[in-house]
């Protein structure tokens, strides 16, 4: 990521193509897998915000194999976004301070002072079910 993106907090990761593929509804969050395919690969991940949405939420398809979903705010002051780091199983803040936490939300380095919060994912067929309290 050049410094000029992270200067201004400029995010990797993009909203979804296809804006139709997410709905929520009484803090409830579904994502329709066949329609969001950024999440079909490992690595890959959506960013979903908006005035419908109580916060941001960061959905990624973990190194592991598995969905996690975060909310999409660094703890350190800026409060910048988040993005999976490419090749390895962690997030990373798009700041310049670059702190970084593992998939559980746990700060692994950088001057956030706390974890990031994650978001109970449940996966049902196609479908992602987040709850975002
Ligand atoms: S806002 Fe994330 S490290 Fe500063």
């Amino acid at each position: 990521m050049s410094i000029f993106k992270r200067l201004f907090g400029i995010c990797e990761t993009r909203p979804p193509a296809d804006t139709g593929c997410w709905s929520y509804t009484d803090g409830t969050l579904e994502i329709r897998l066949d329609q969001a395919p950024e999440l079909s690969r490992e690595g890959g991940a959506i960013r979903l915000e908006g005035p419908s949405l109580p916060k941001r939420v960061l959905v990624v398809h973990g190194r592991d194999g598995r969905f996690h979903a975060f909310h999409n705010r660094c703890t350190h002051l800026g409060h910048r976004r988040i993005d999976p780091l490419p090749g390895e199983d962690k997030i990373r803040c798009c700041s310049v301070g670059k702190s970084t936490f593992d998939y559980a939300g746990k700060r692994v380095s950088g001057p956030a002072p706390e974890s990031i919060e994650t978001l109970a994912l449940e996966a049902d067929g196609d479908k992602l079910i987040i709850s975002v309290a």
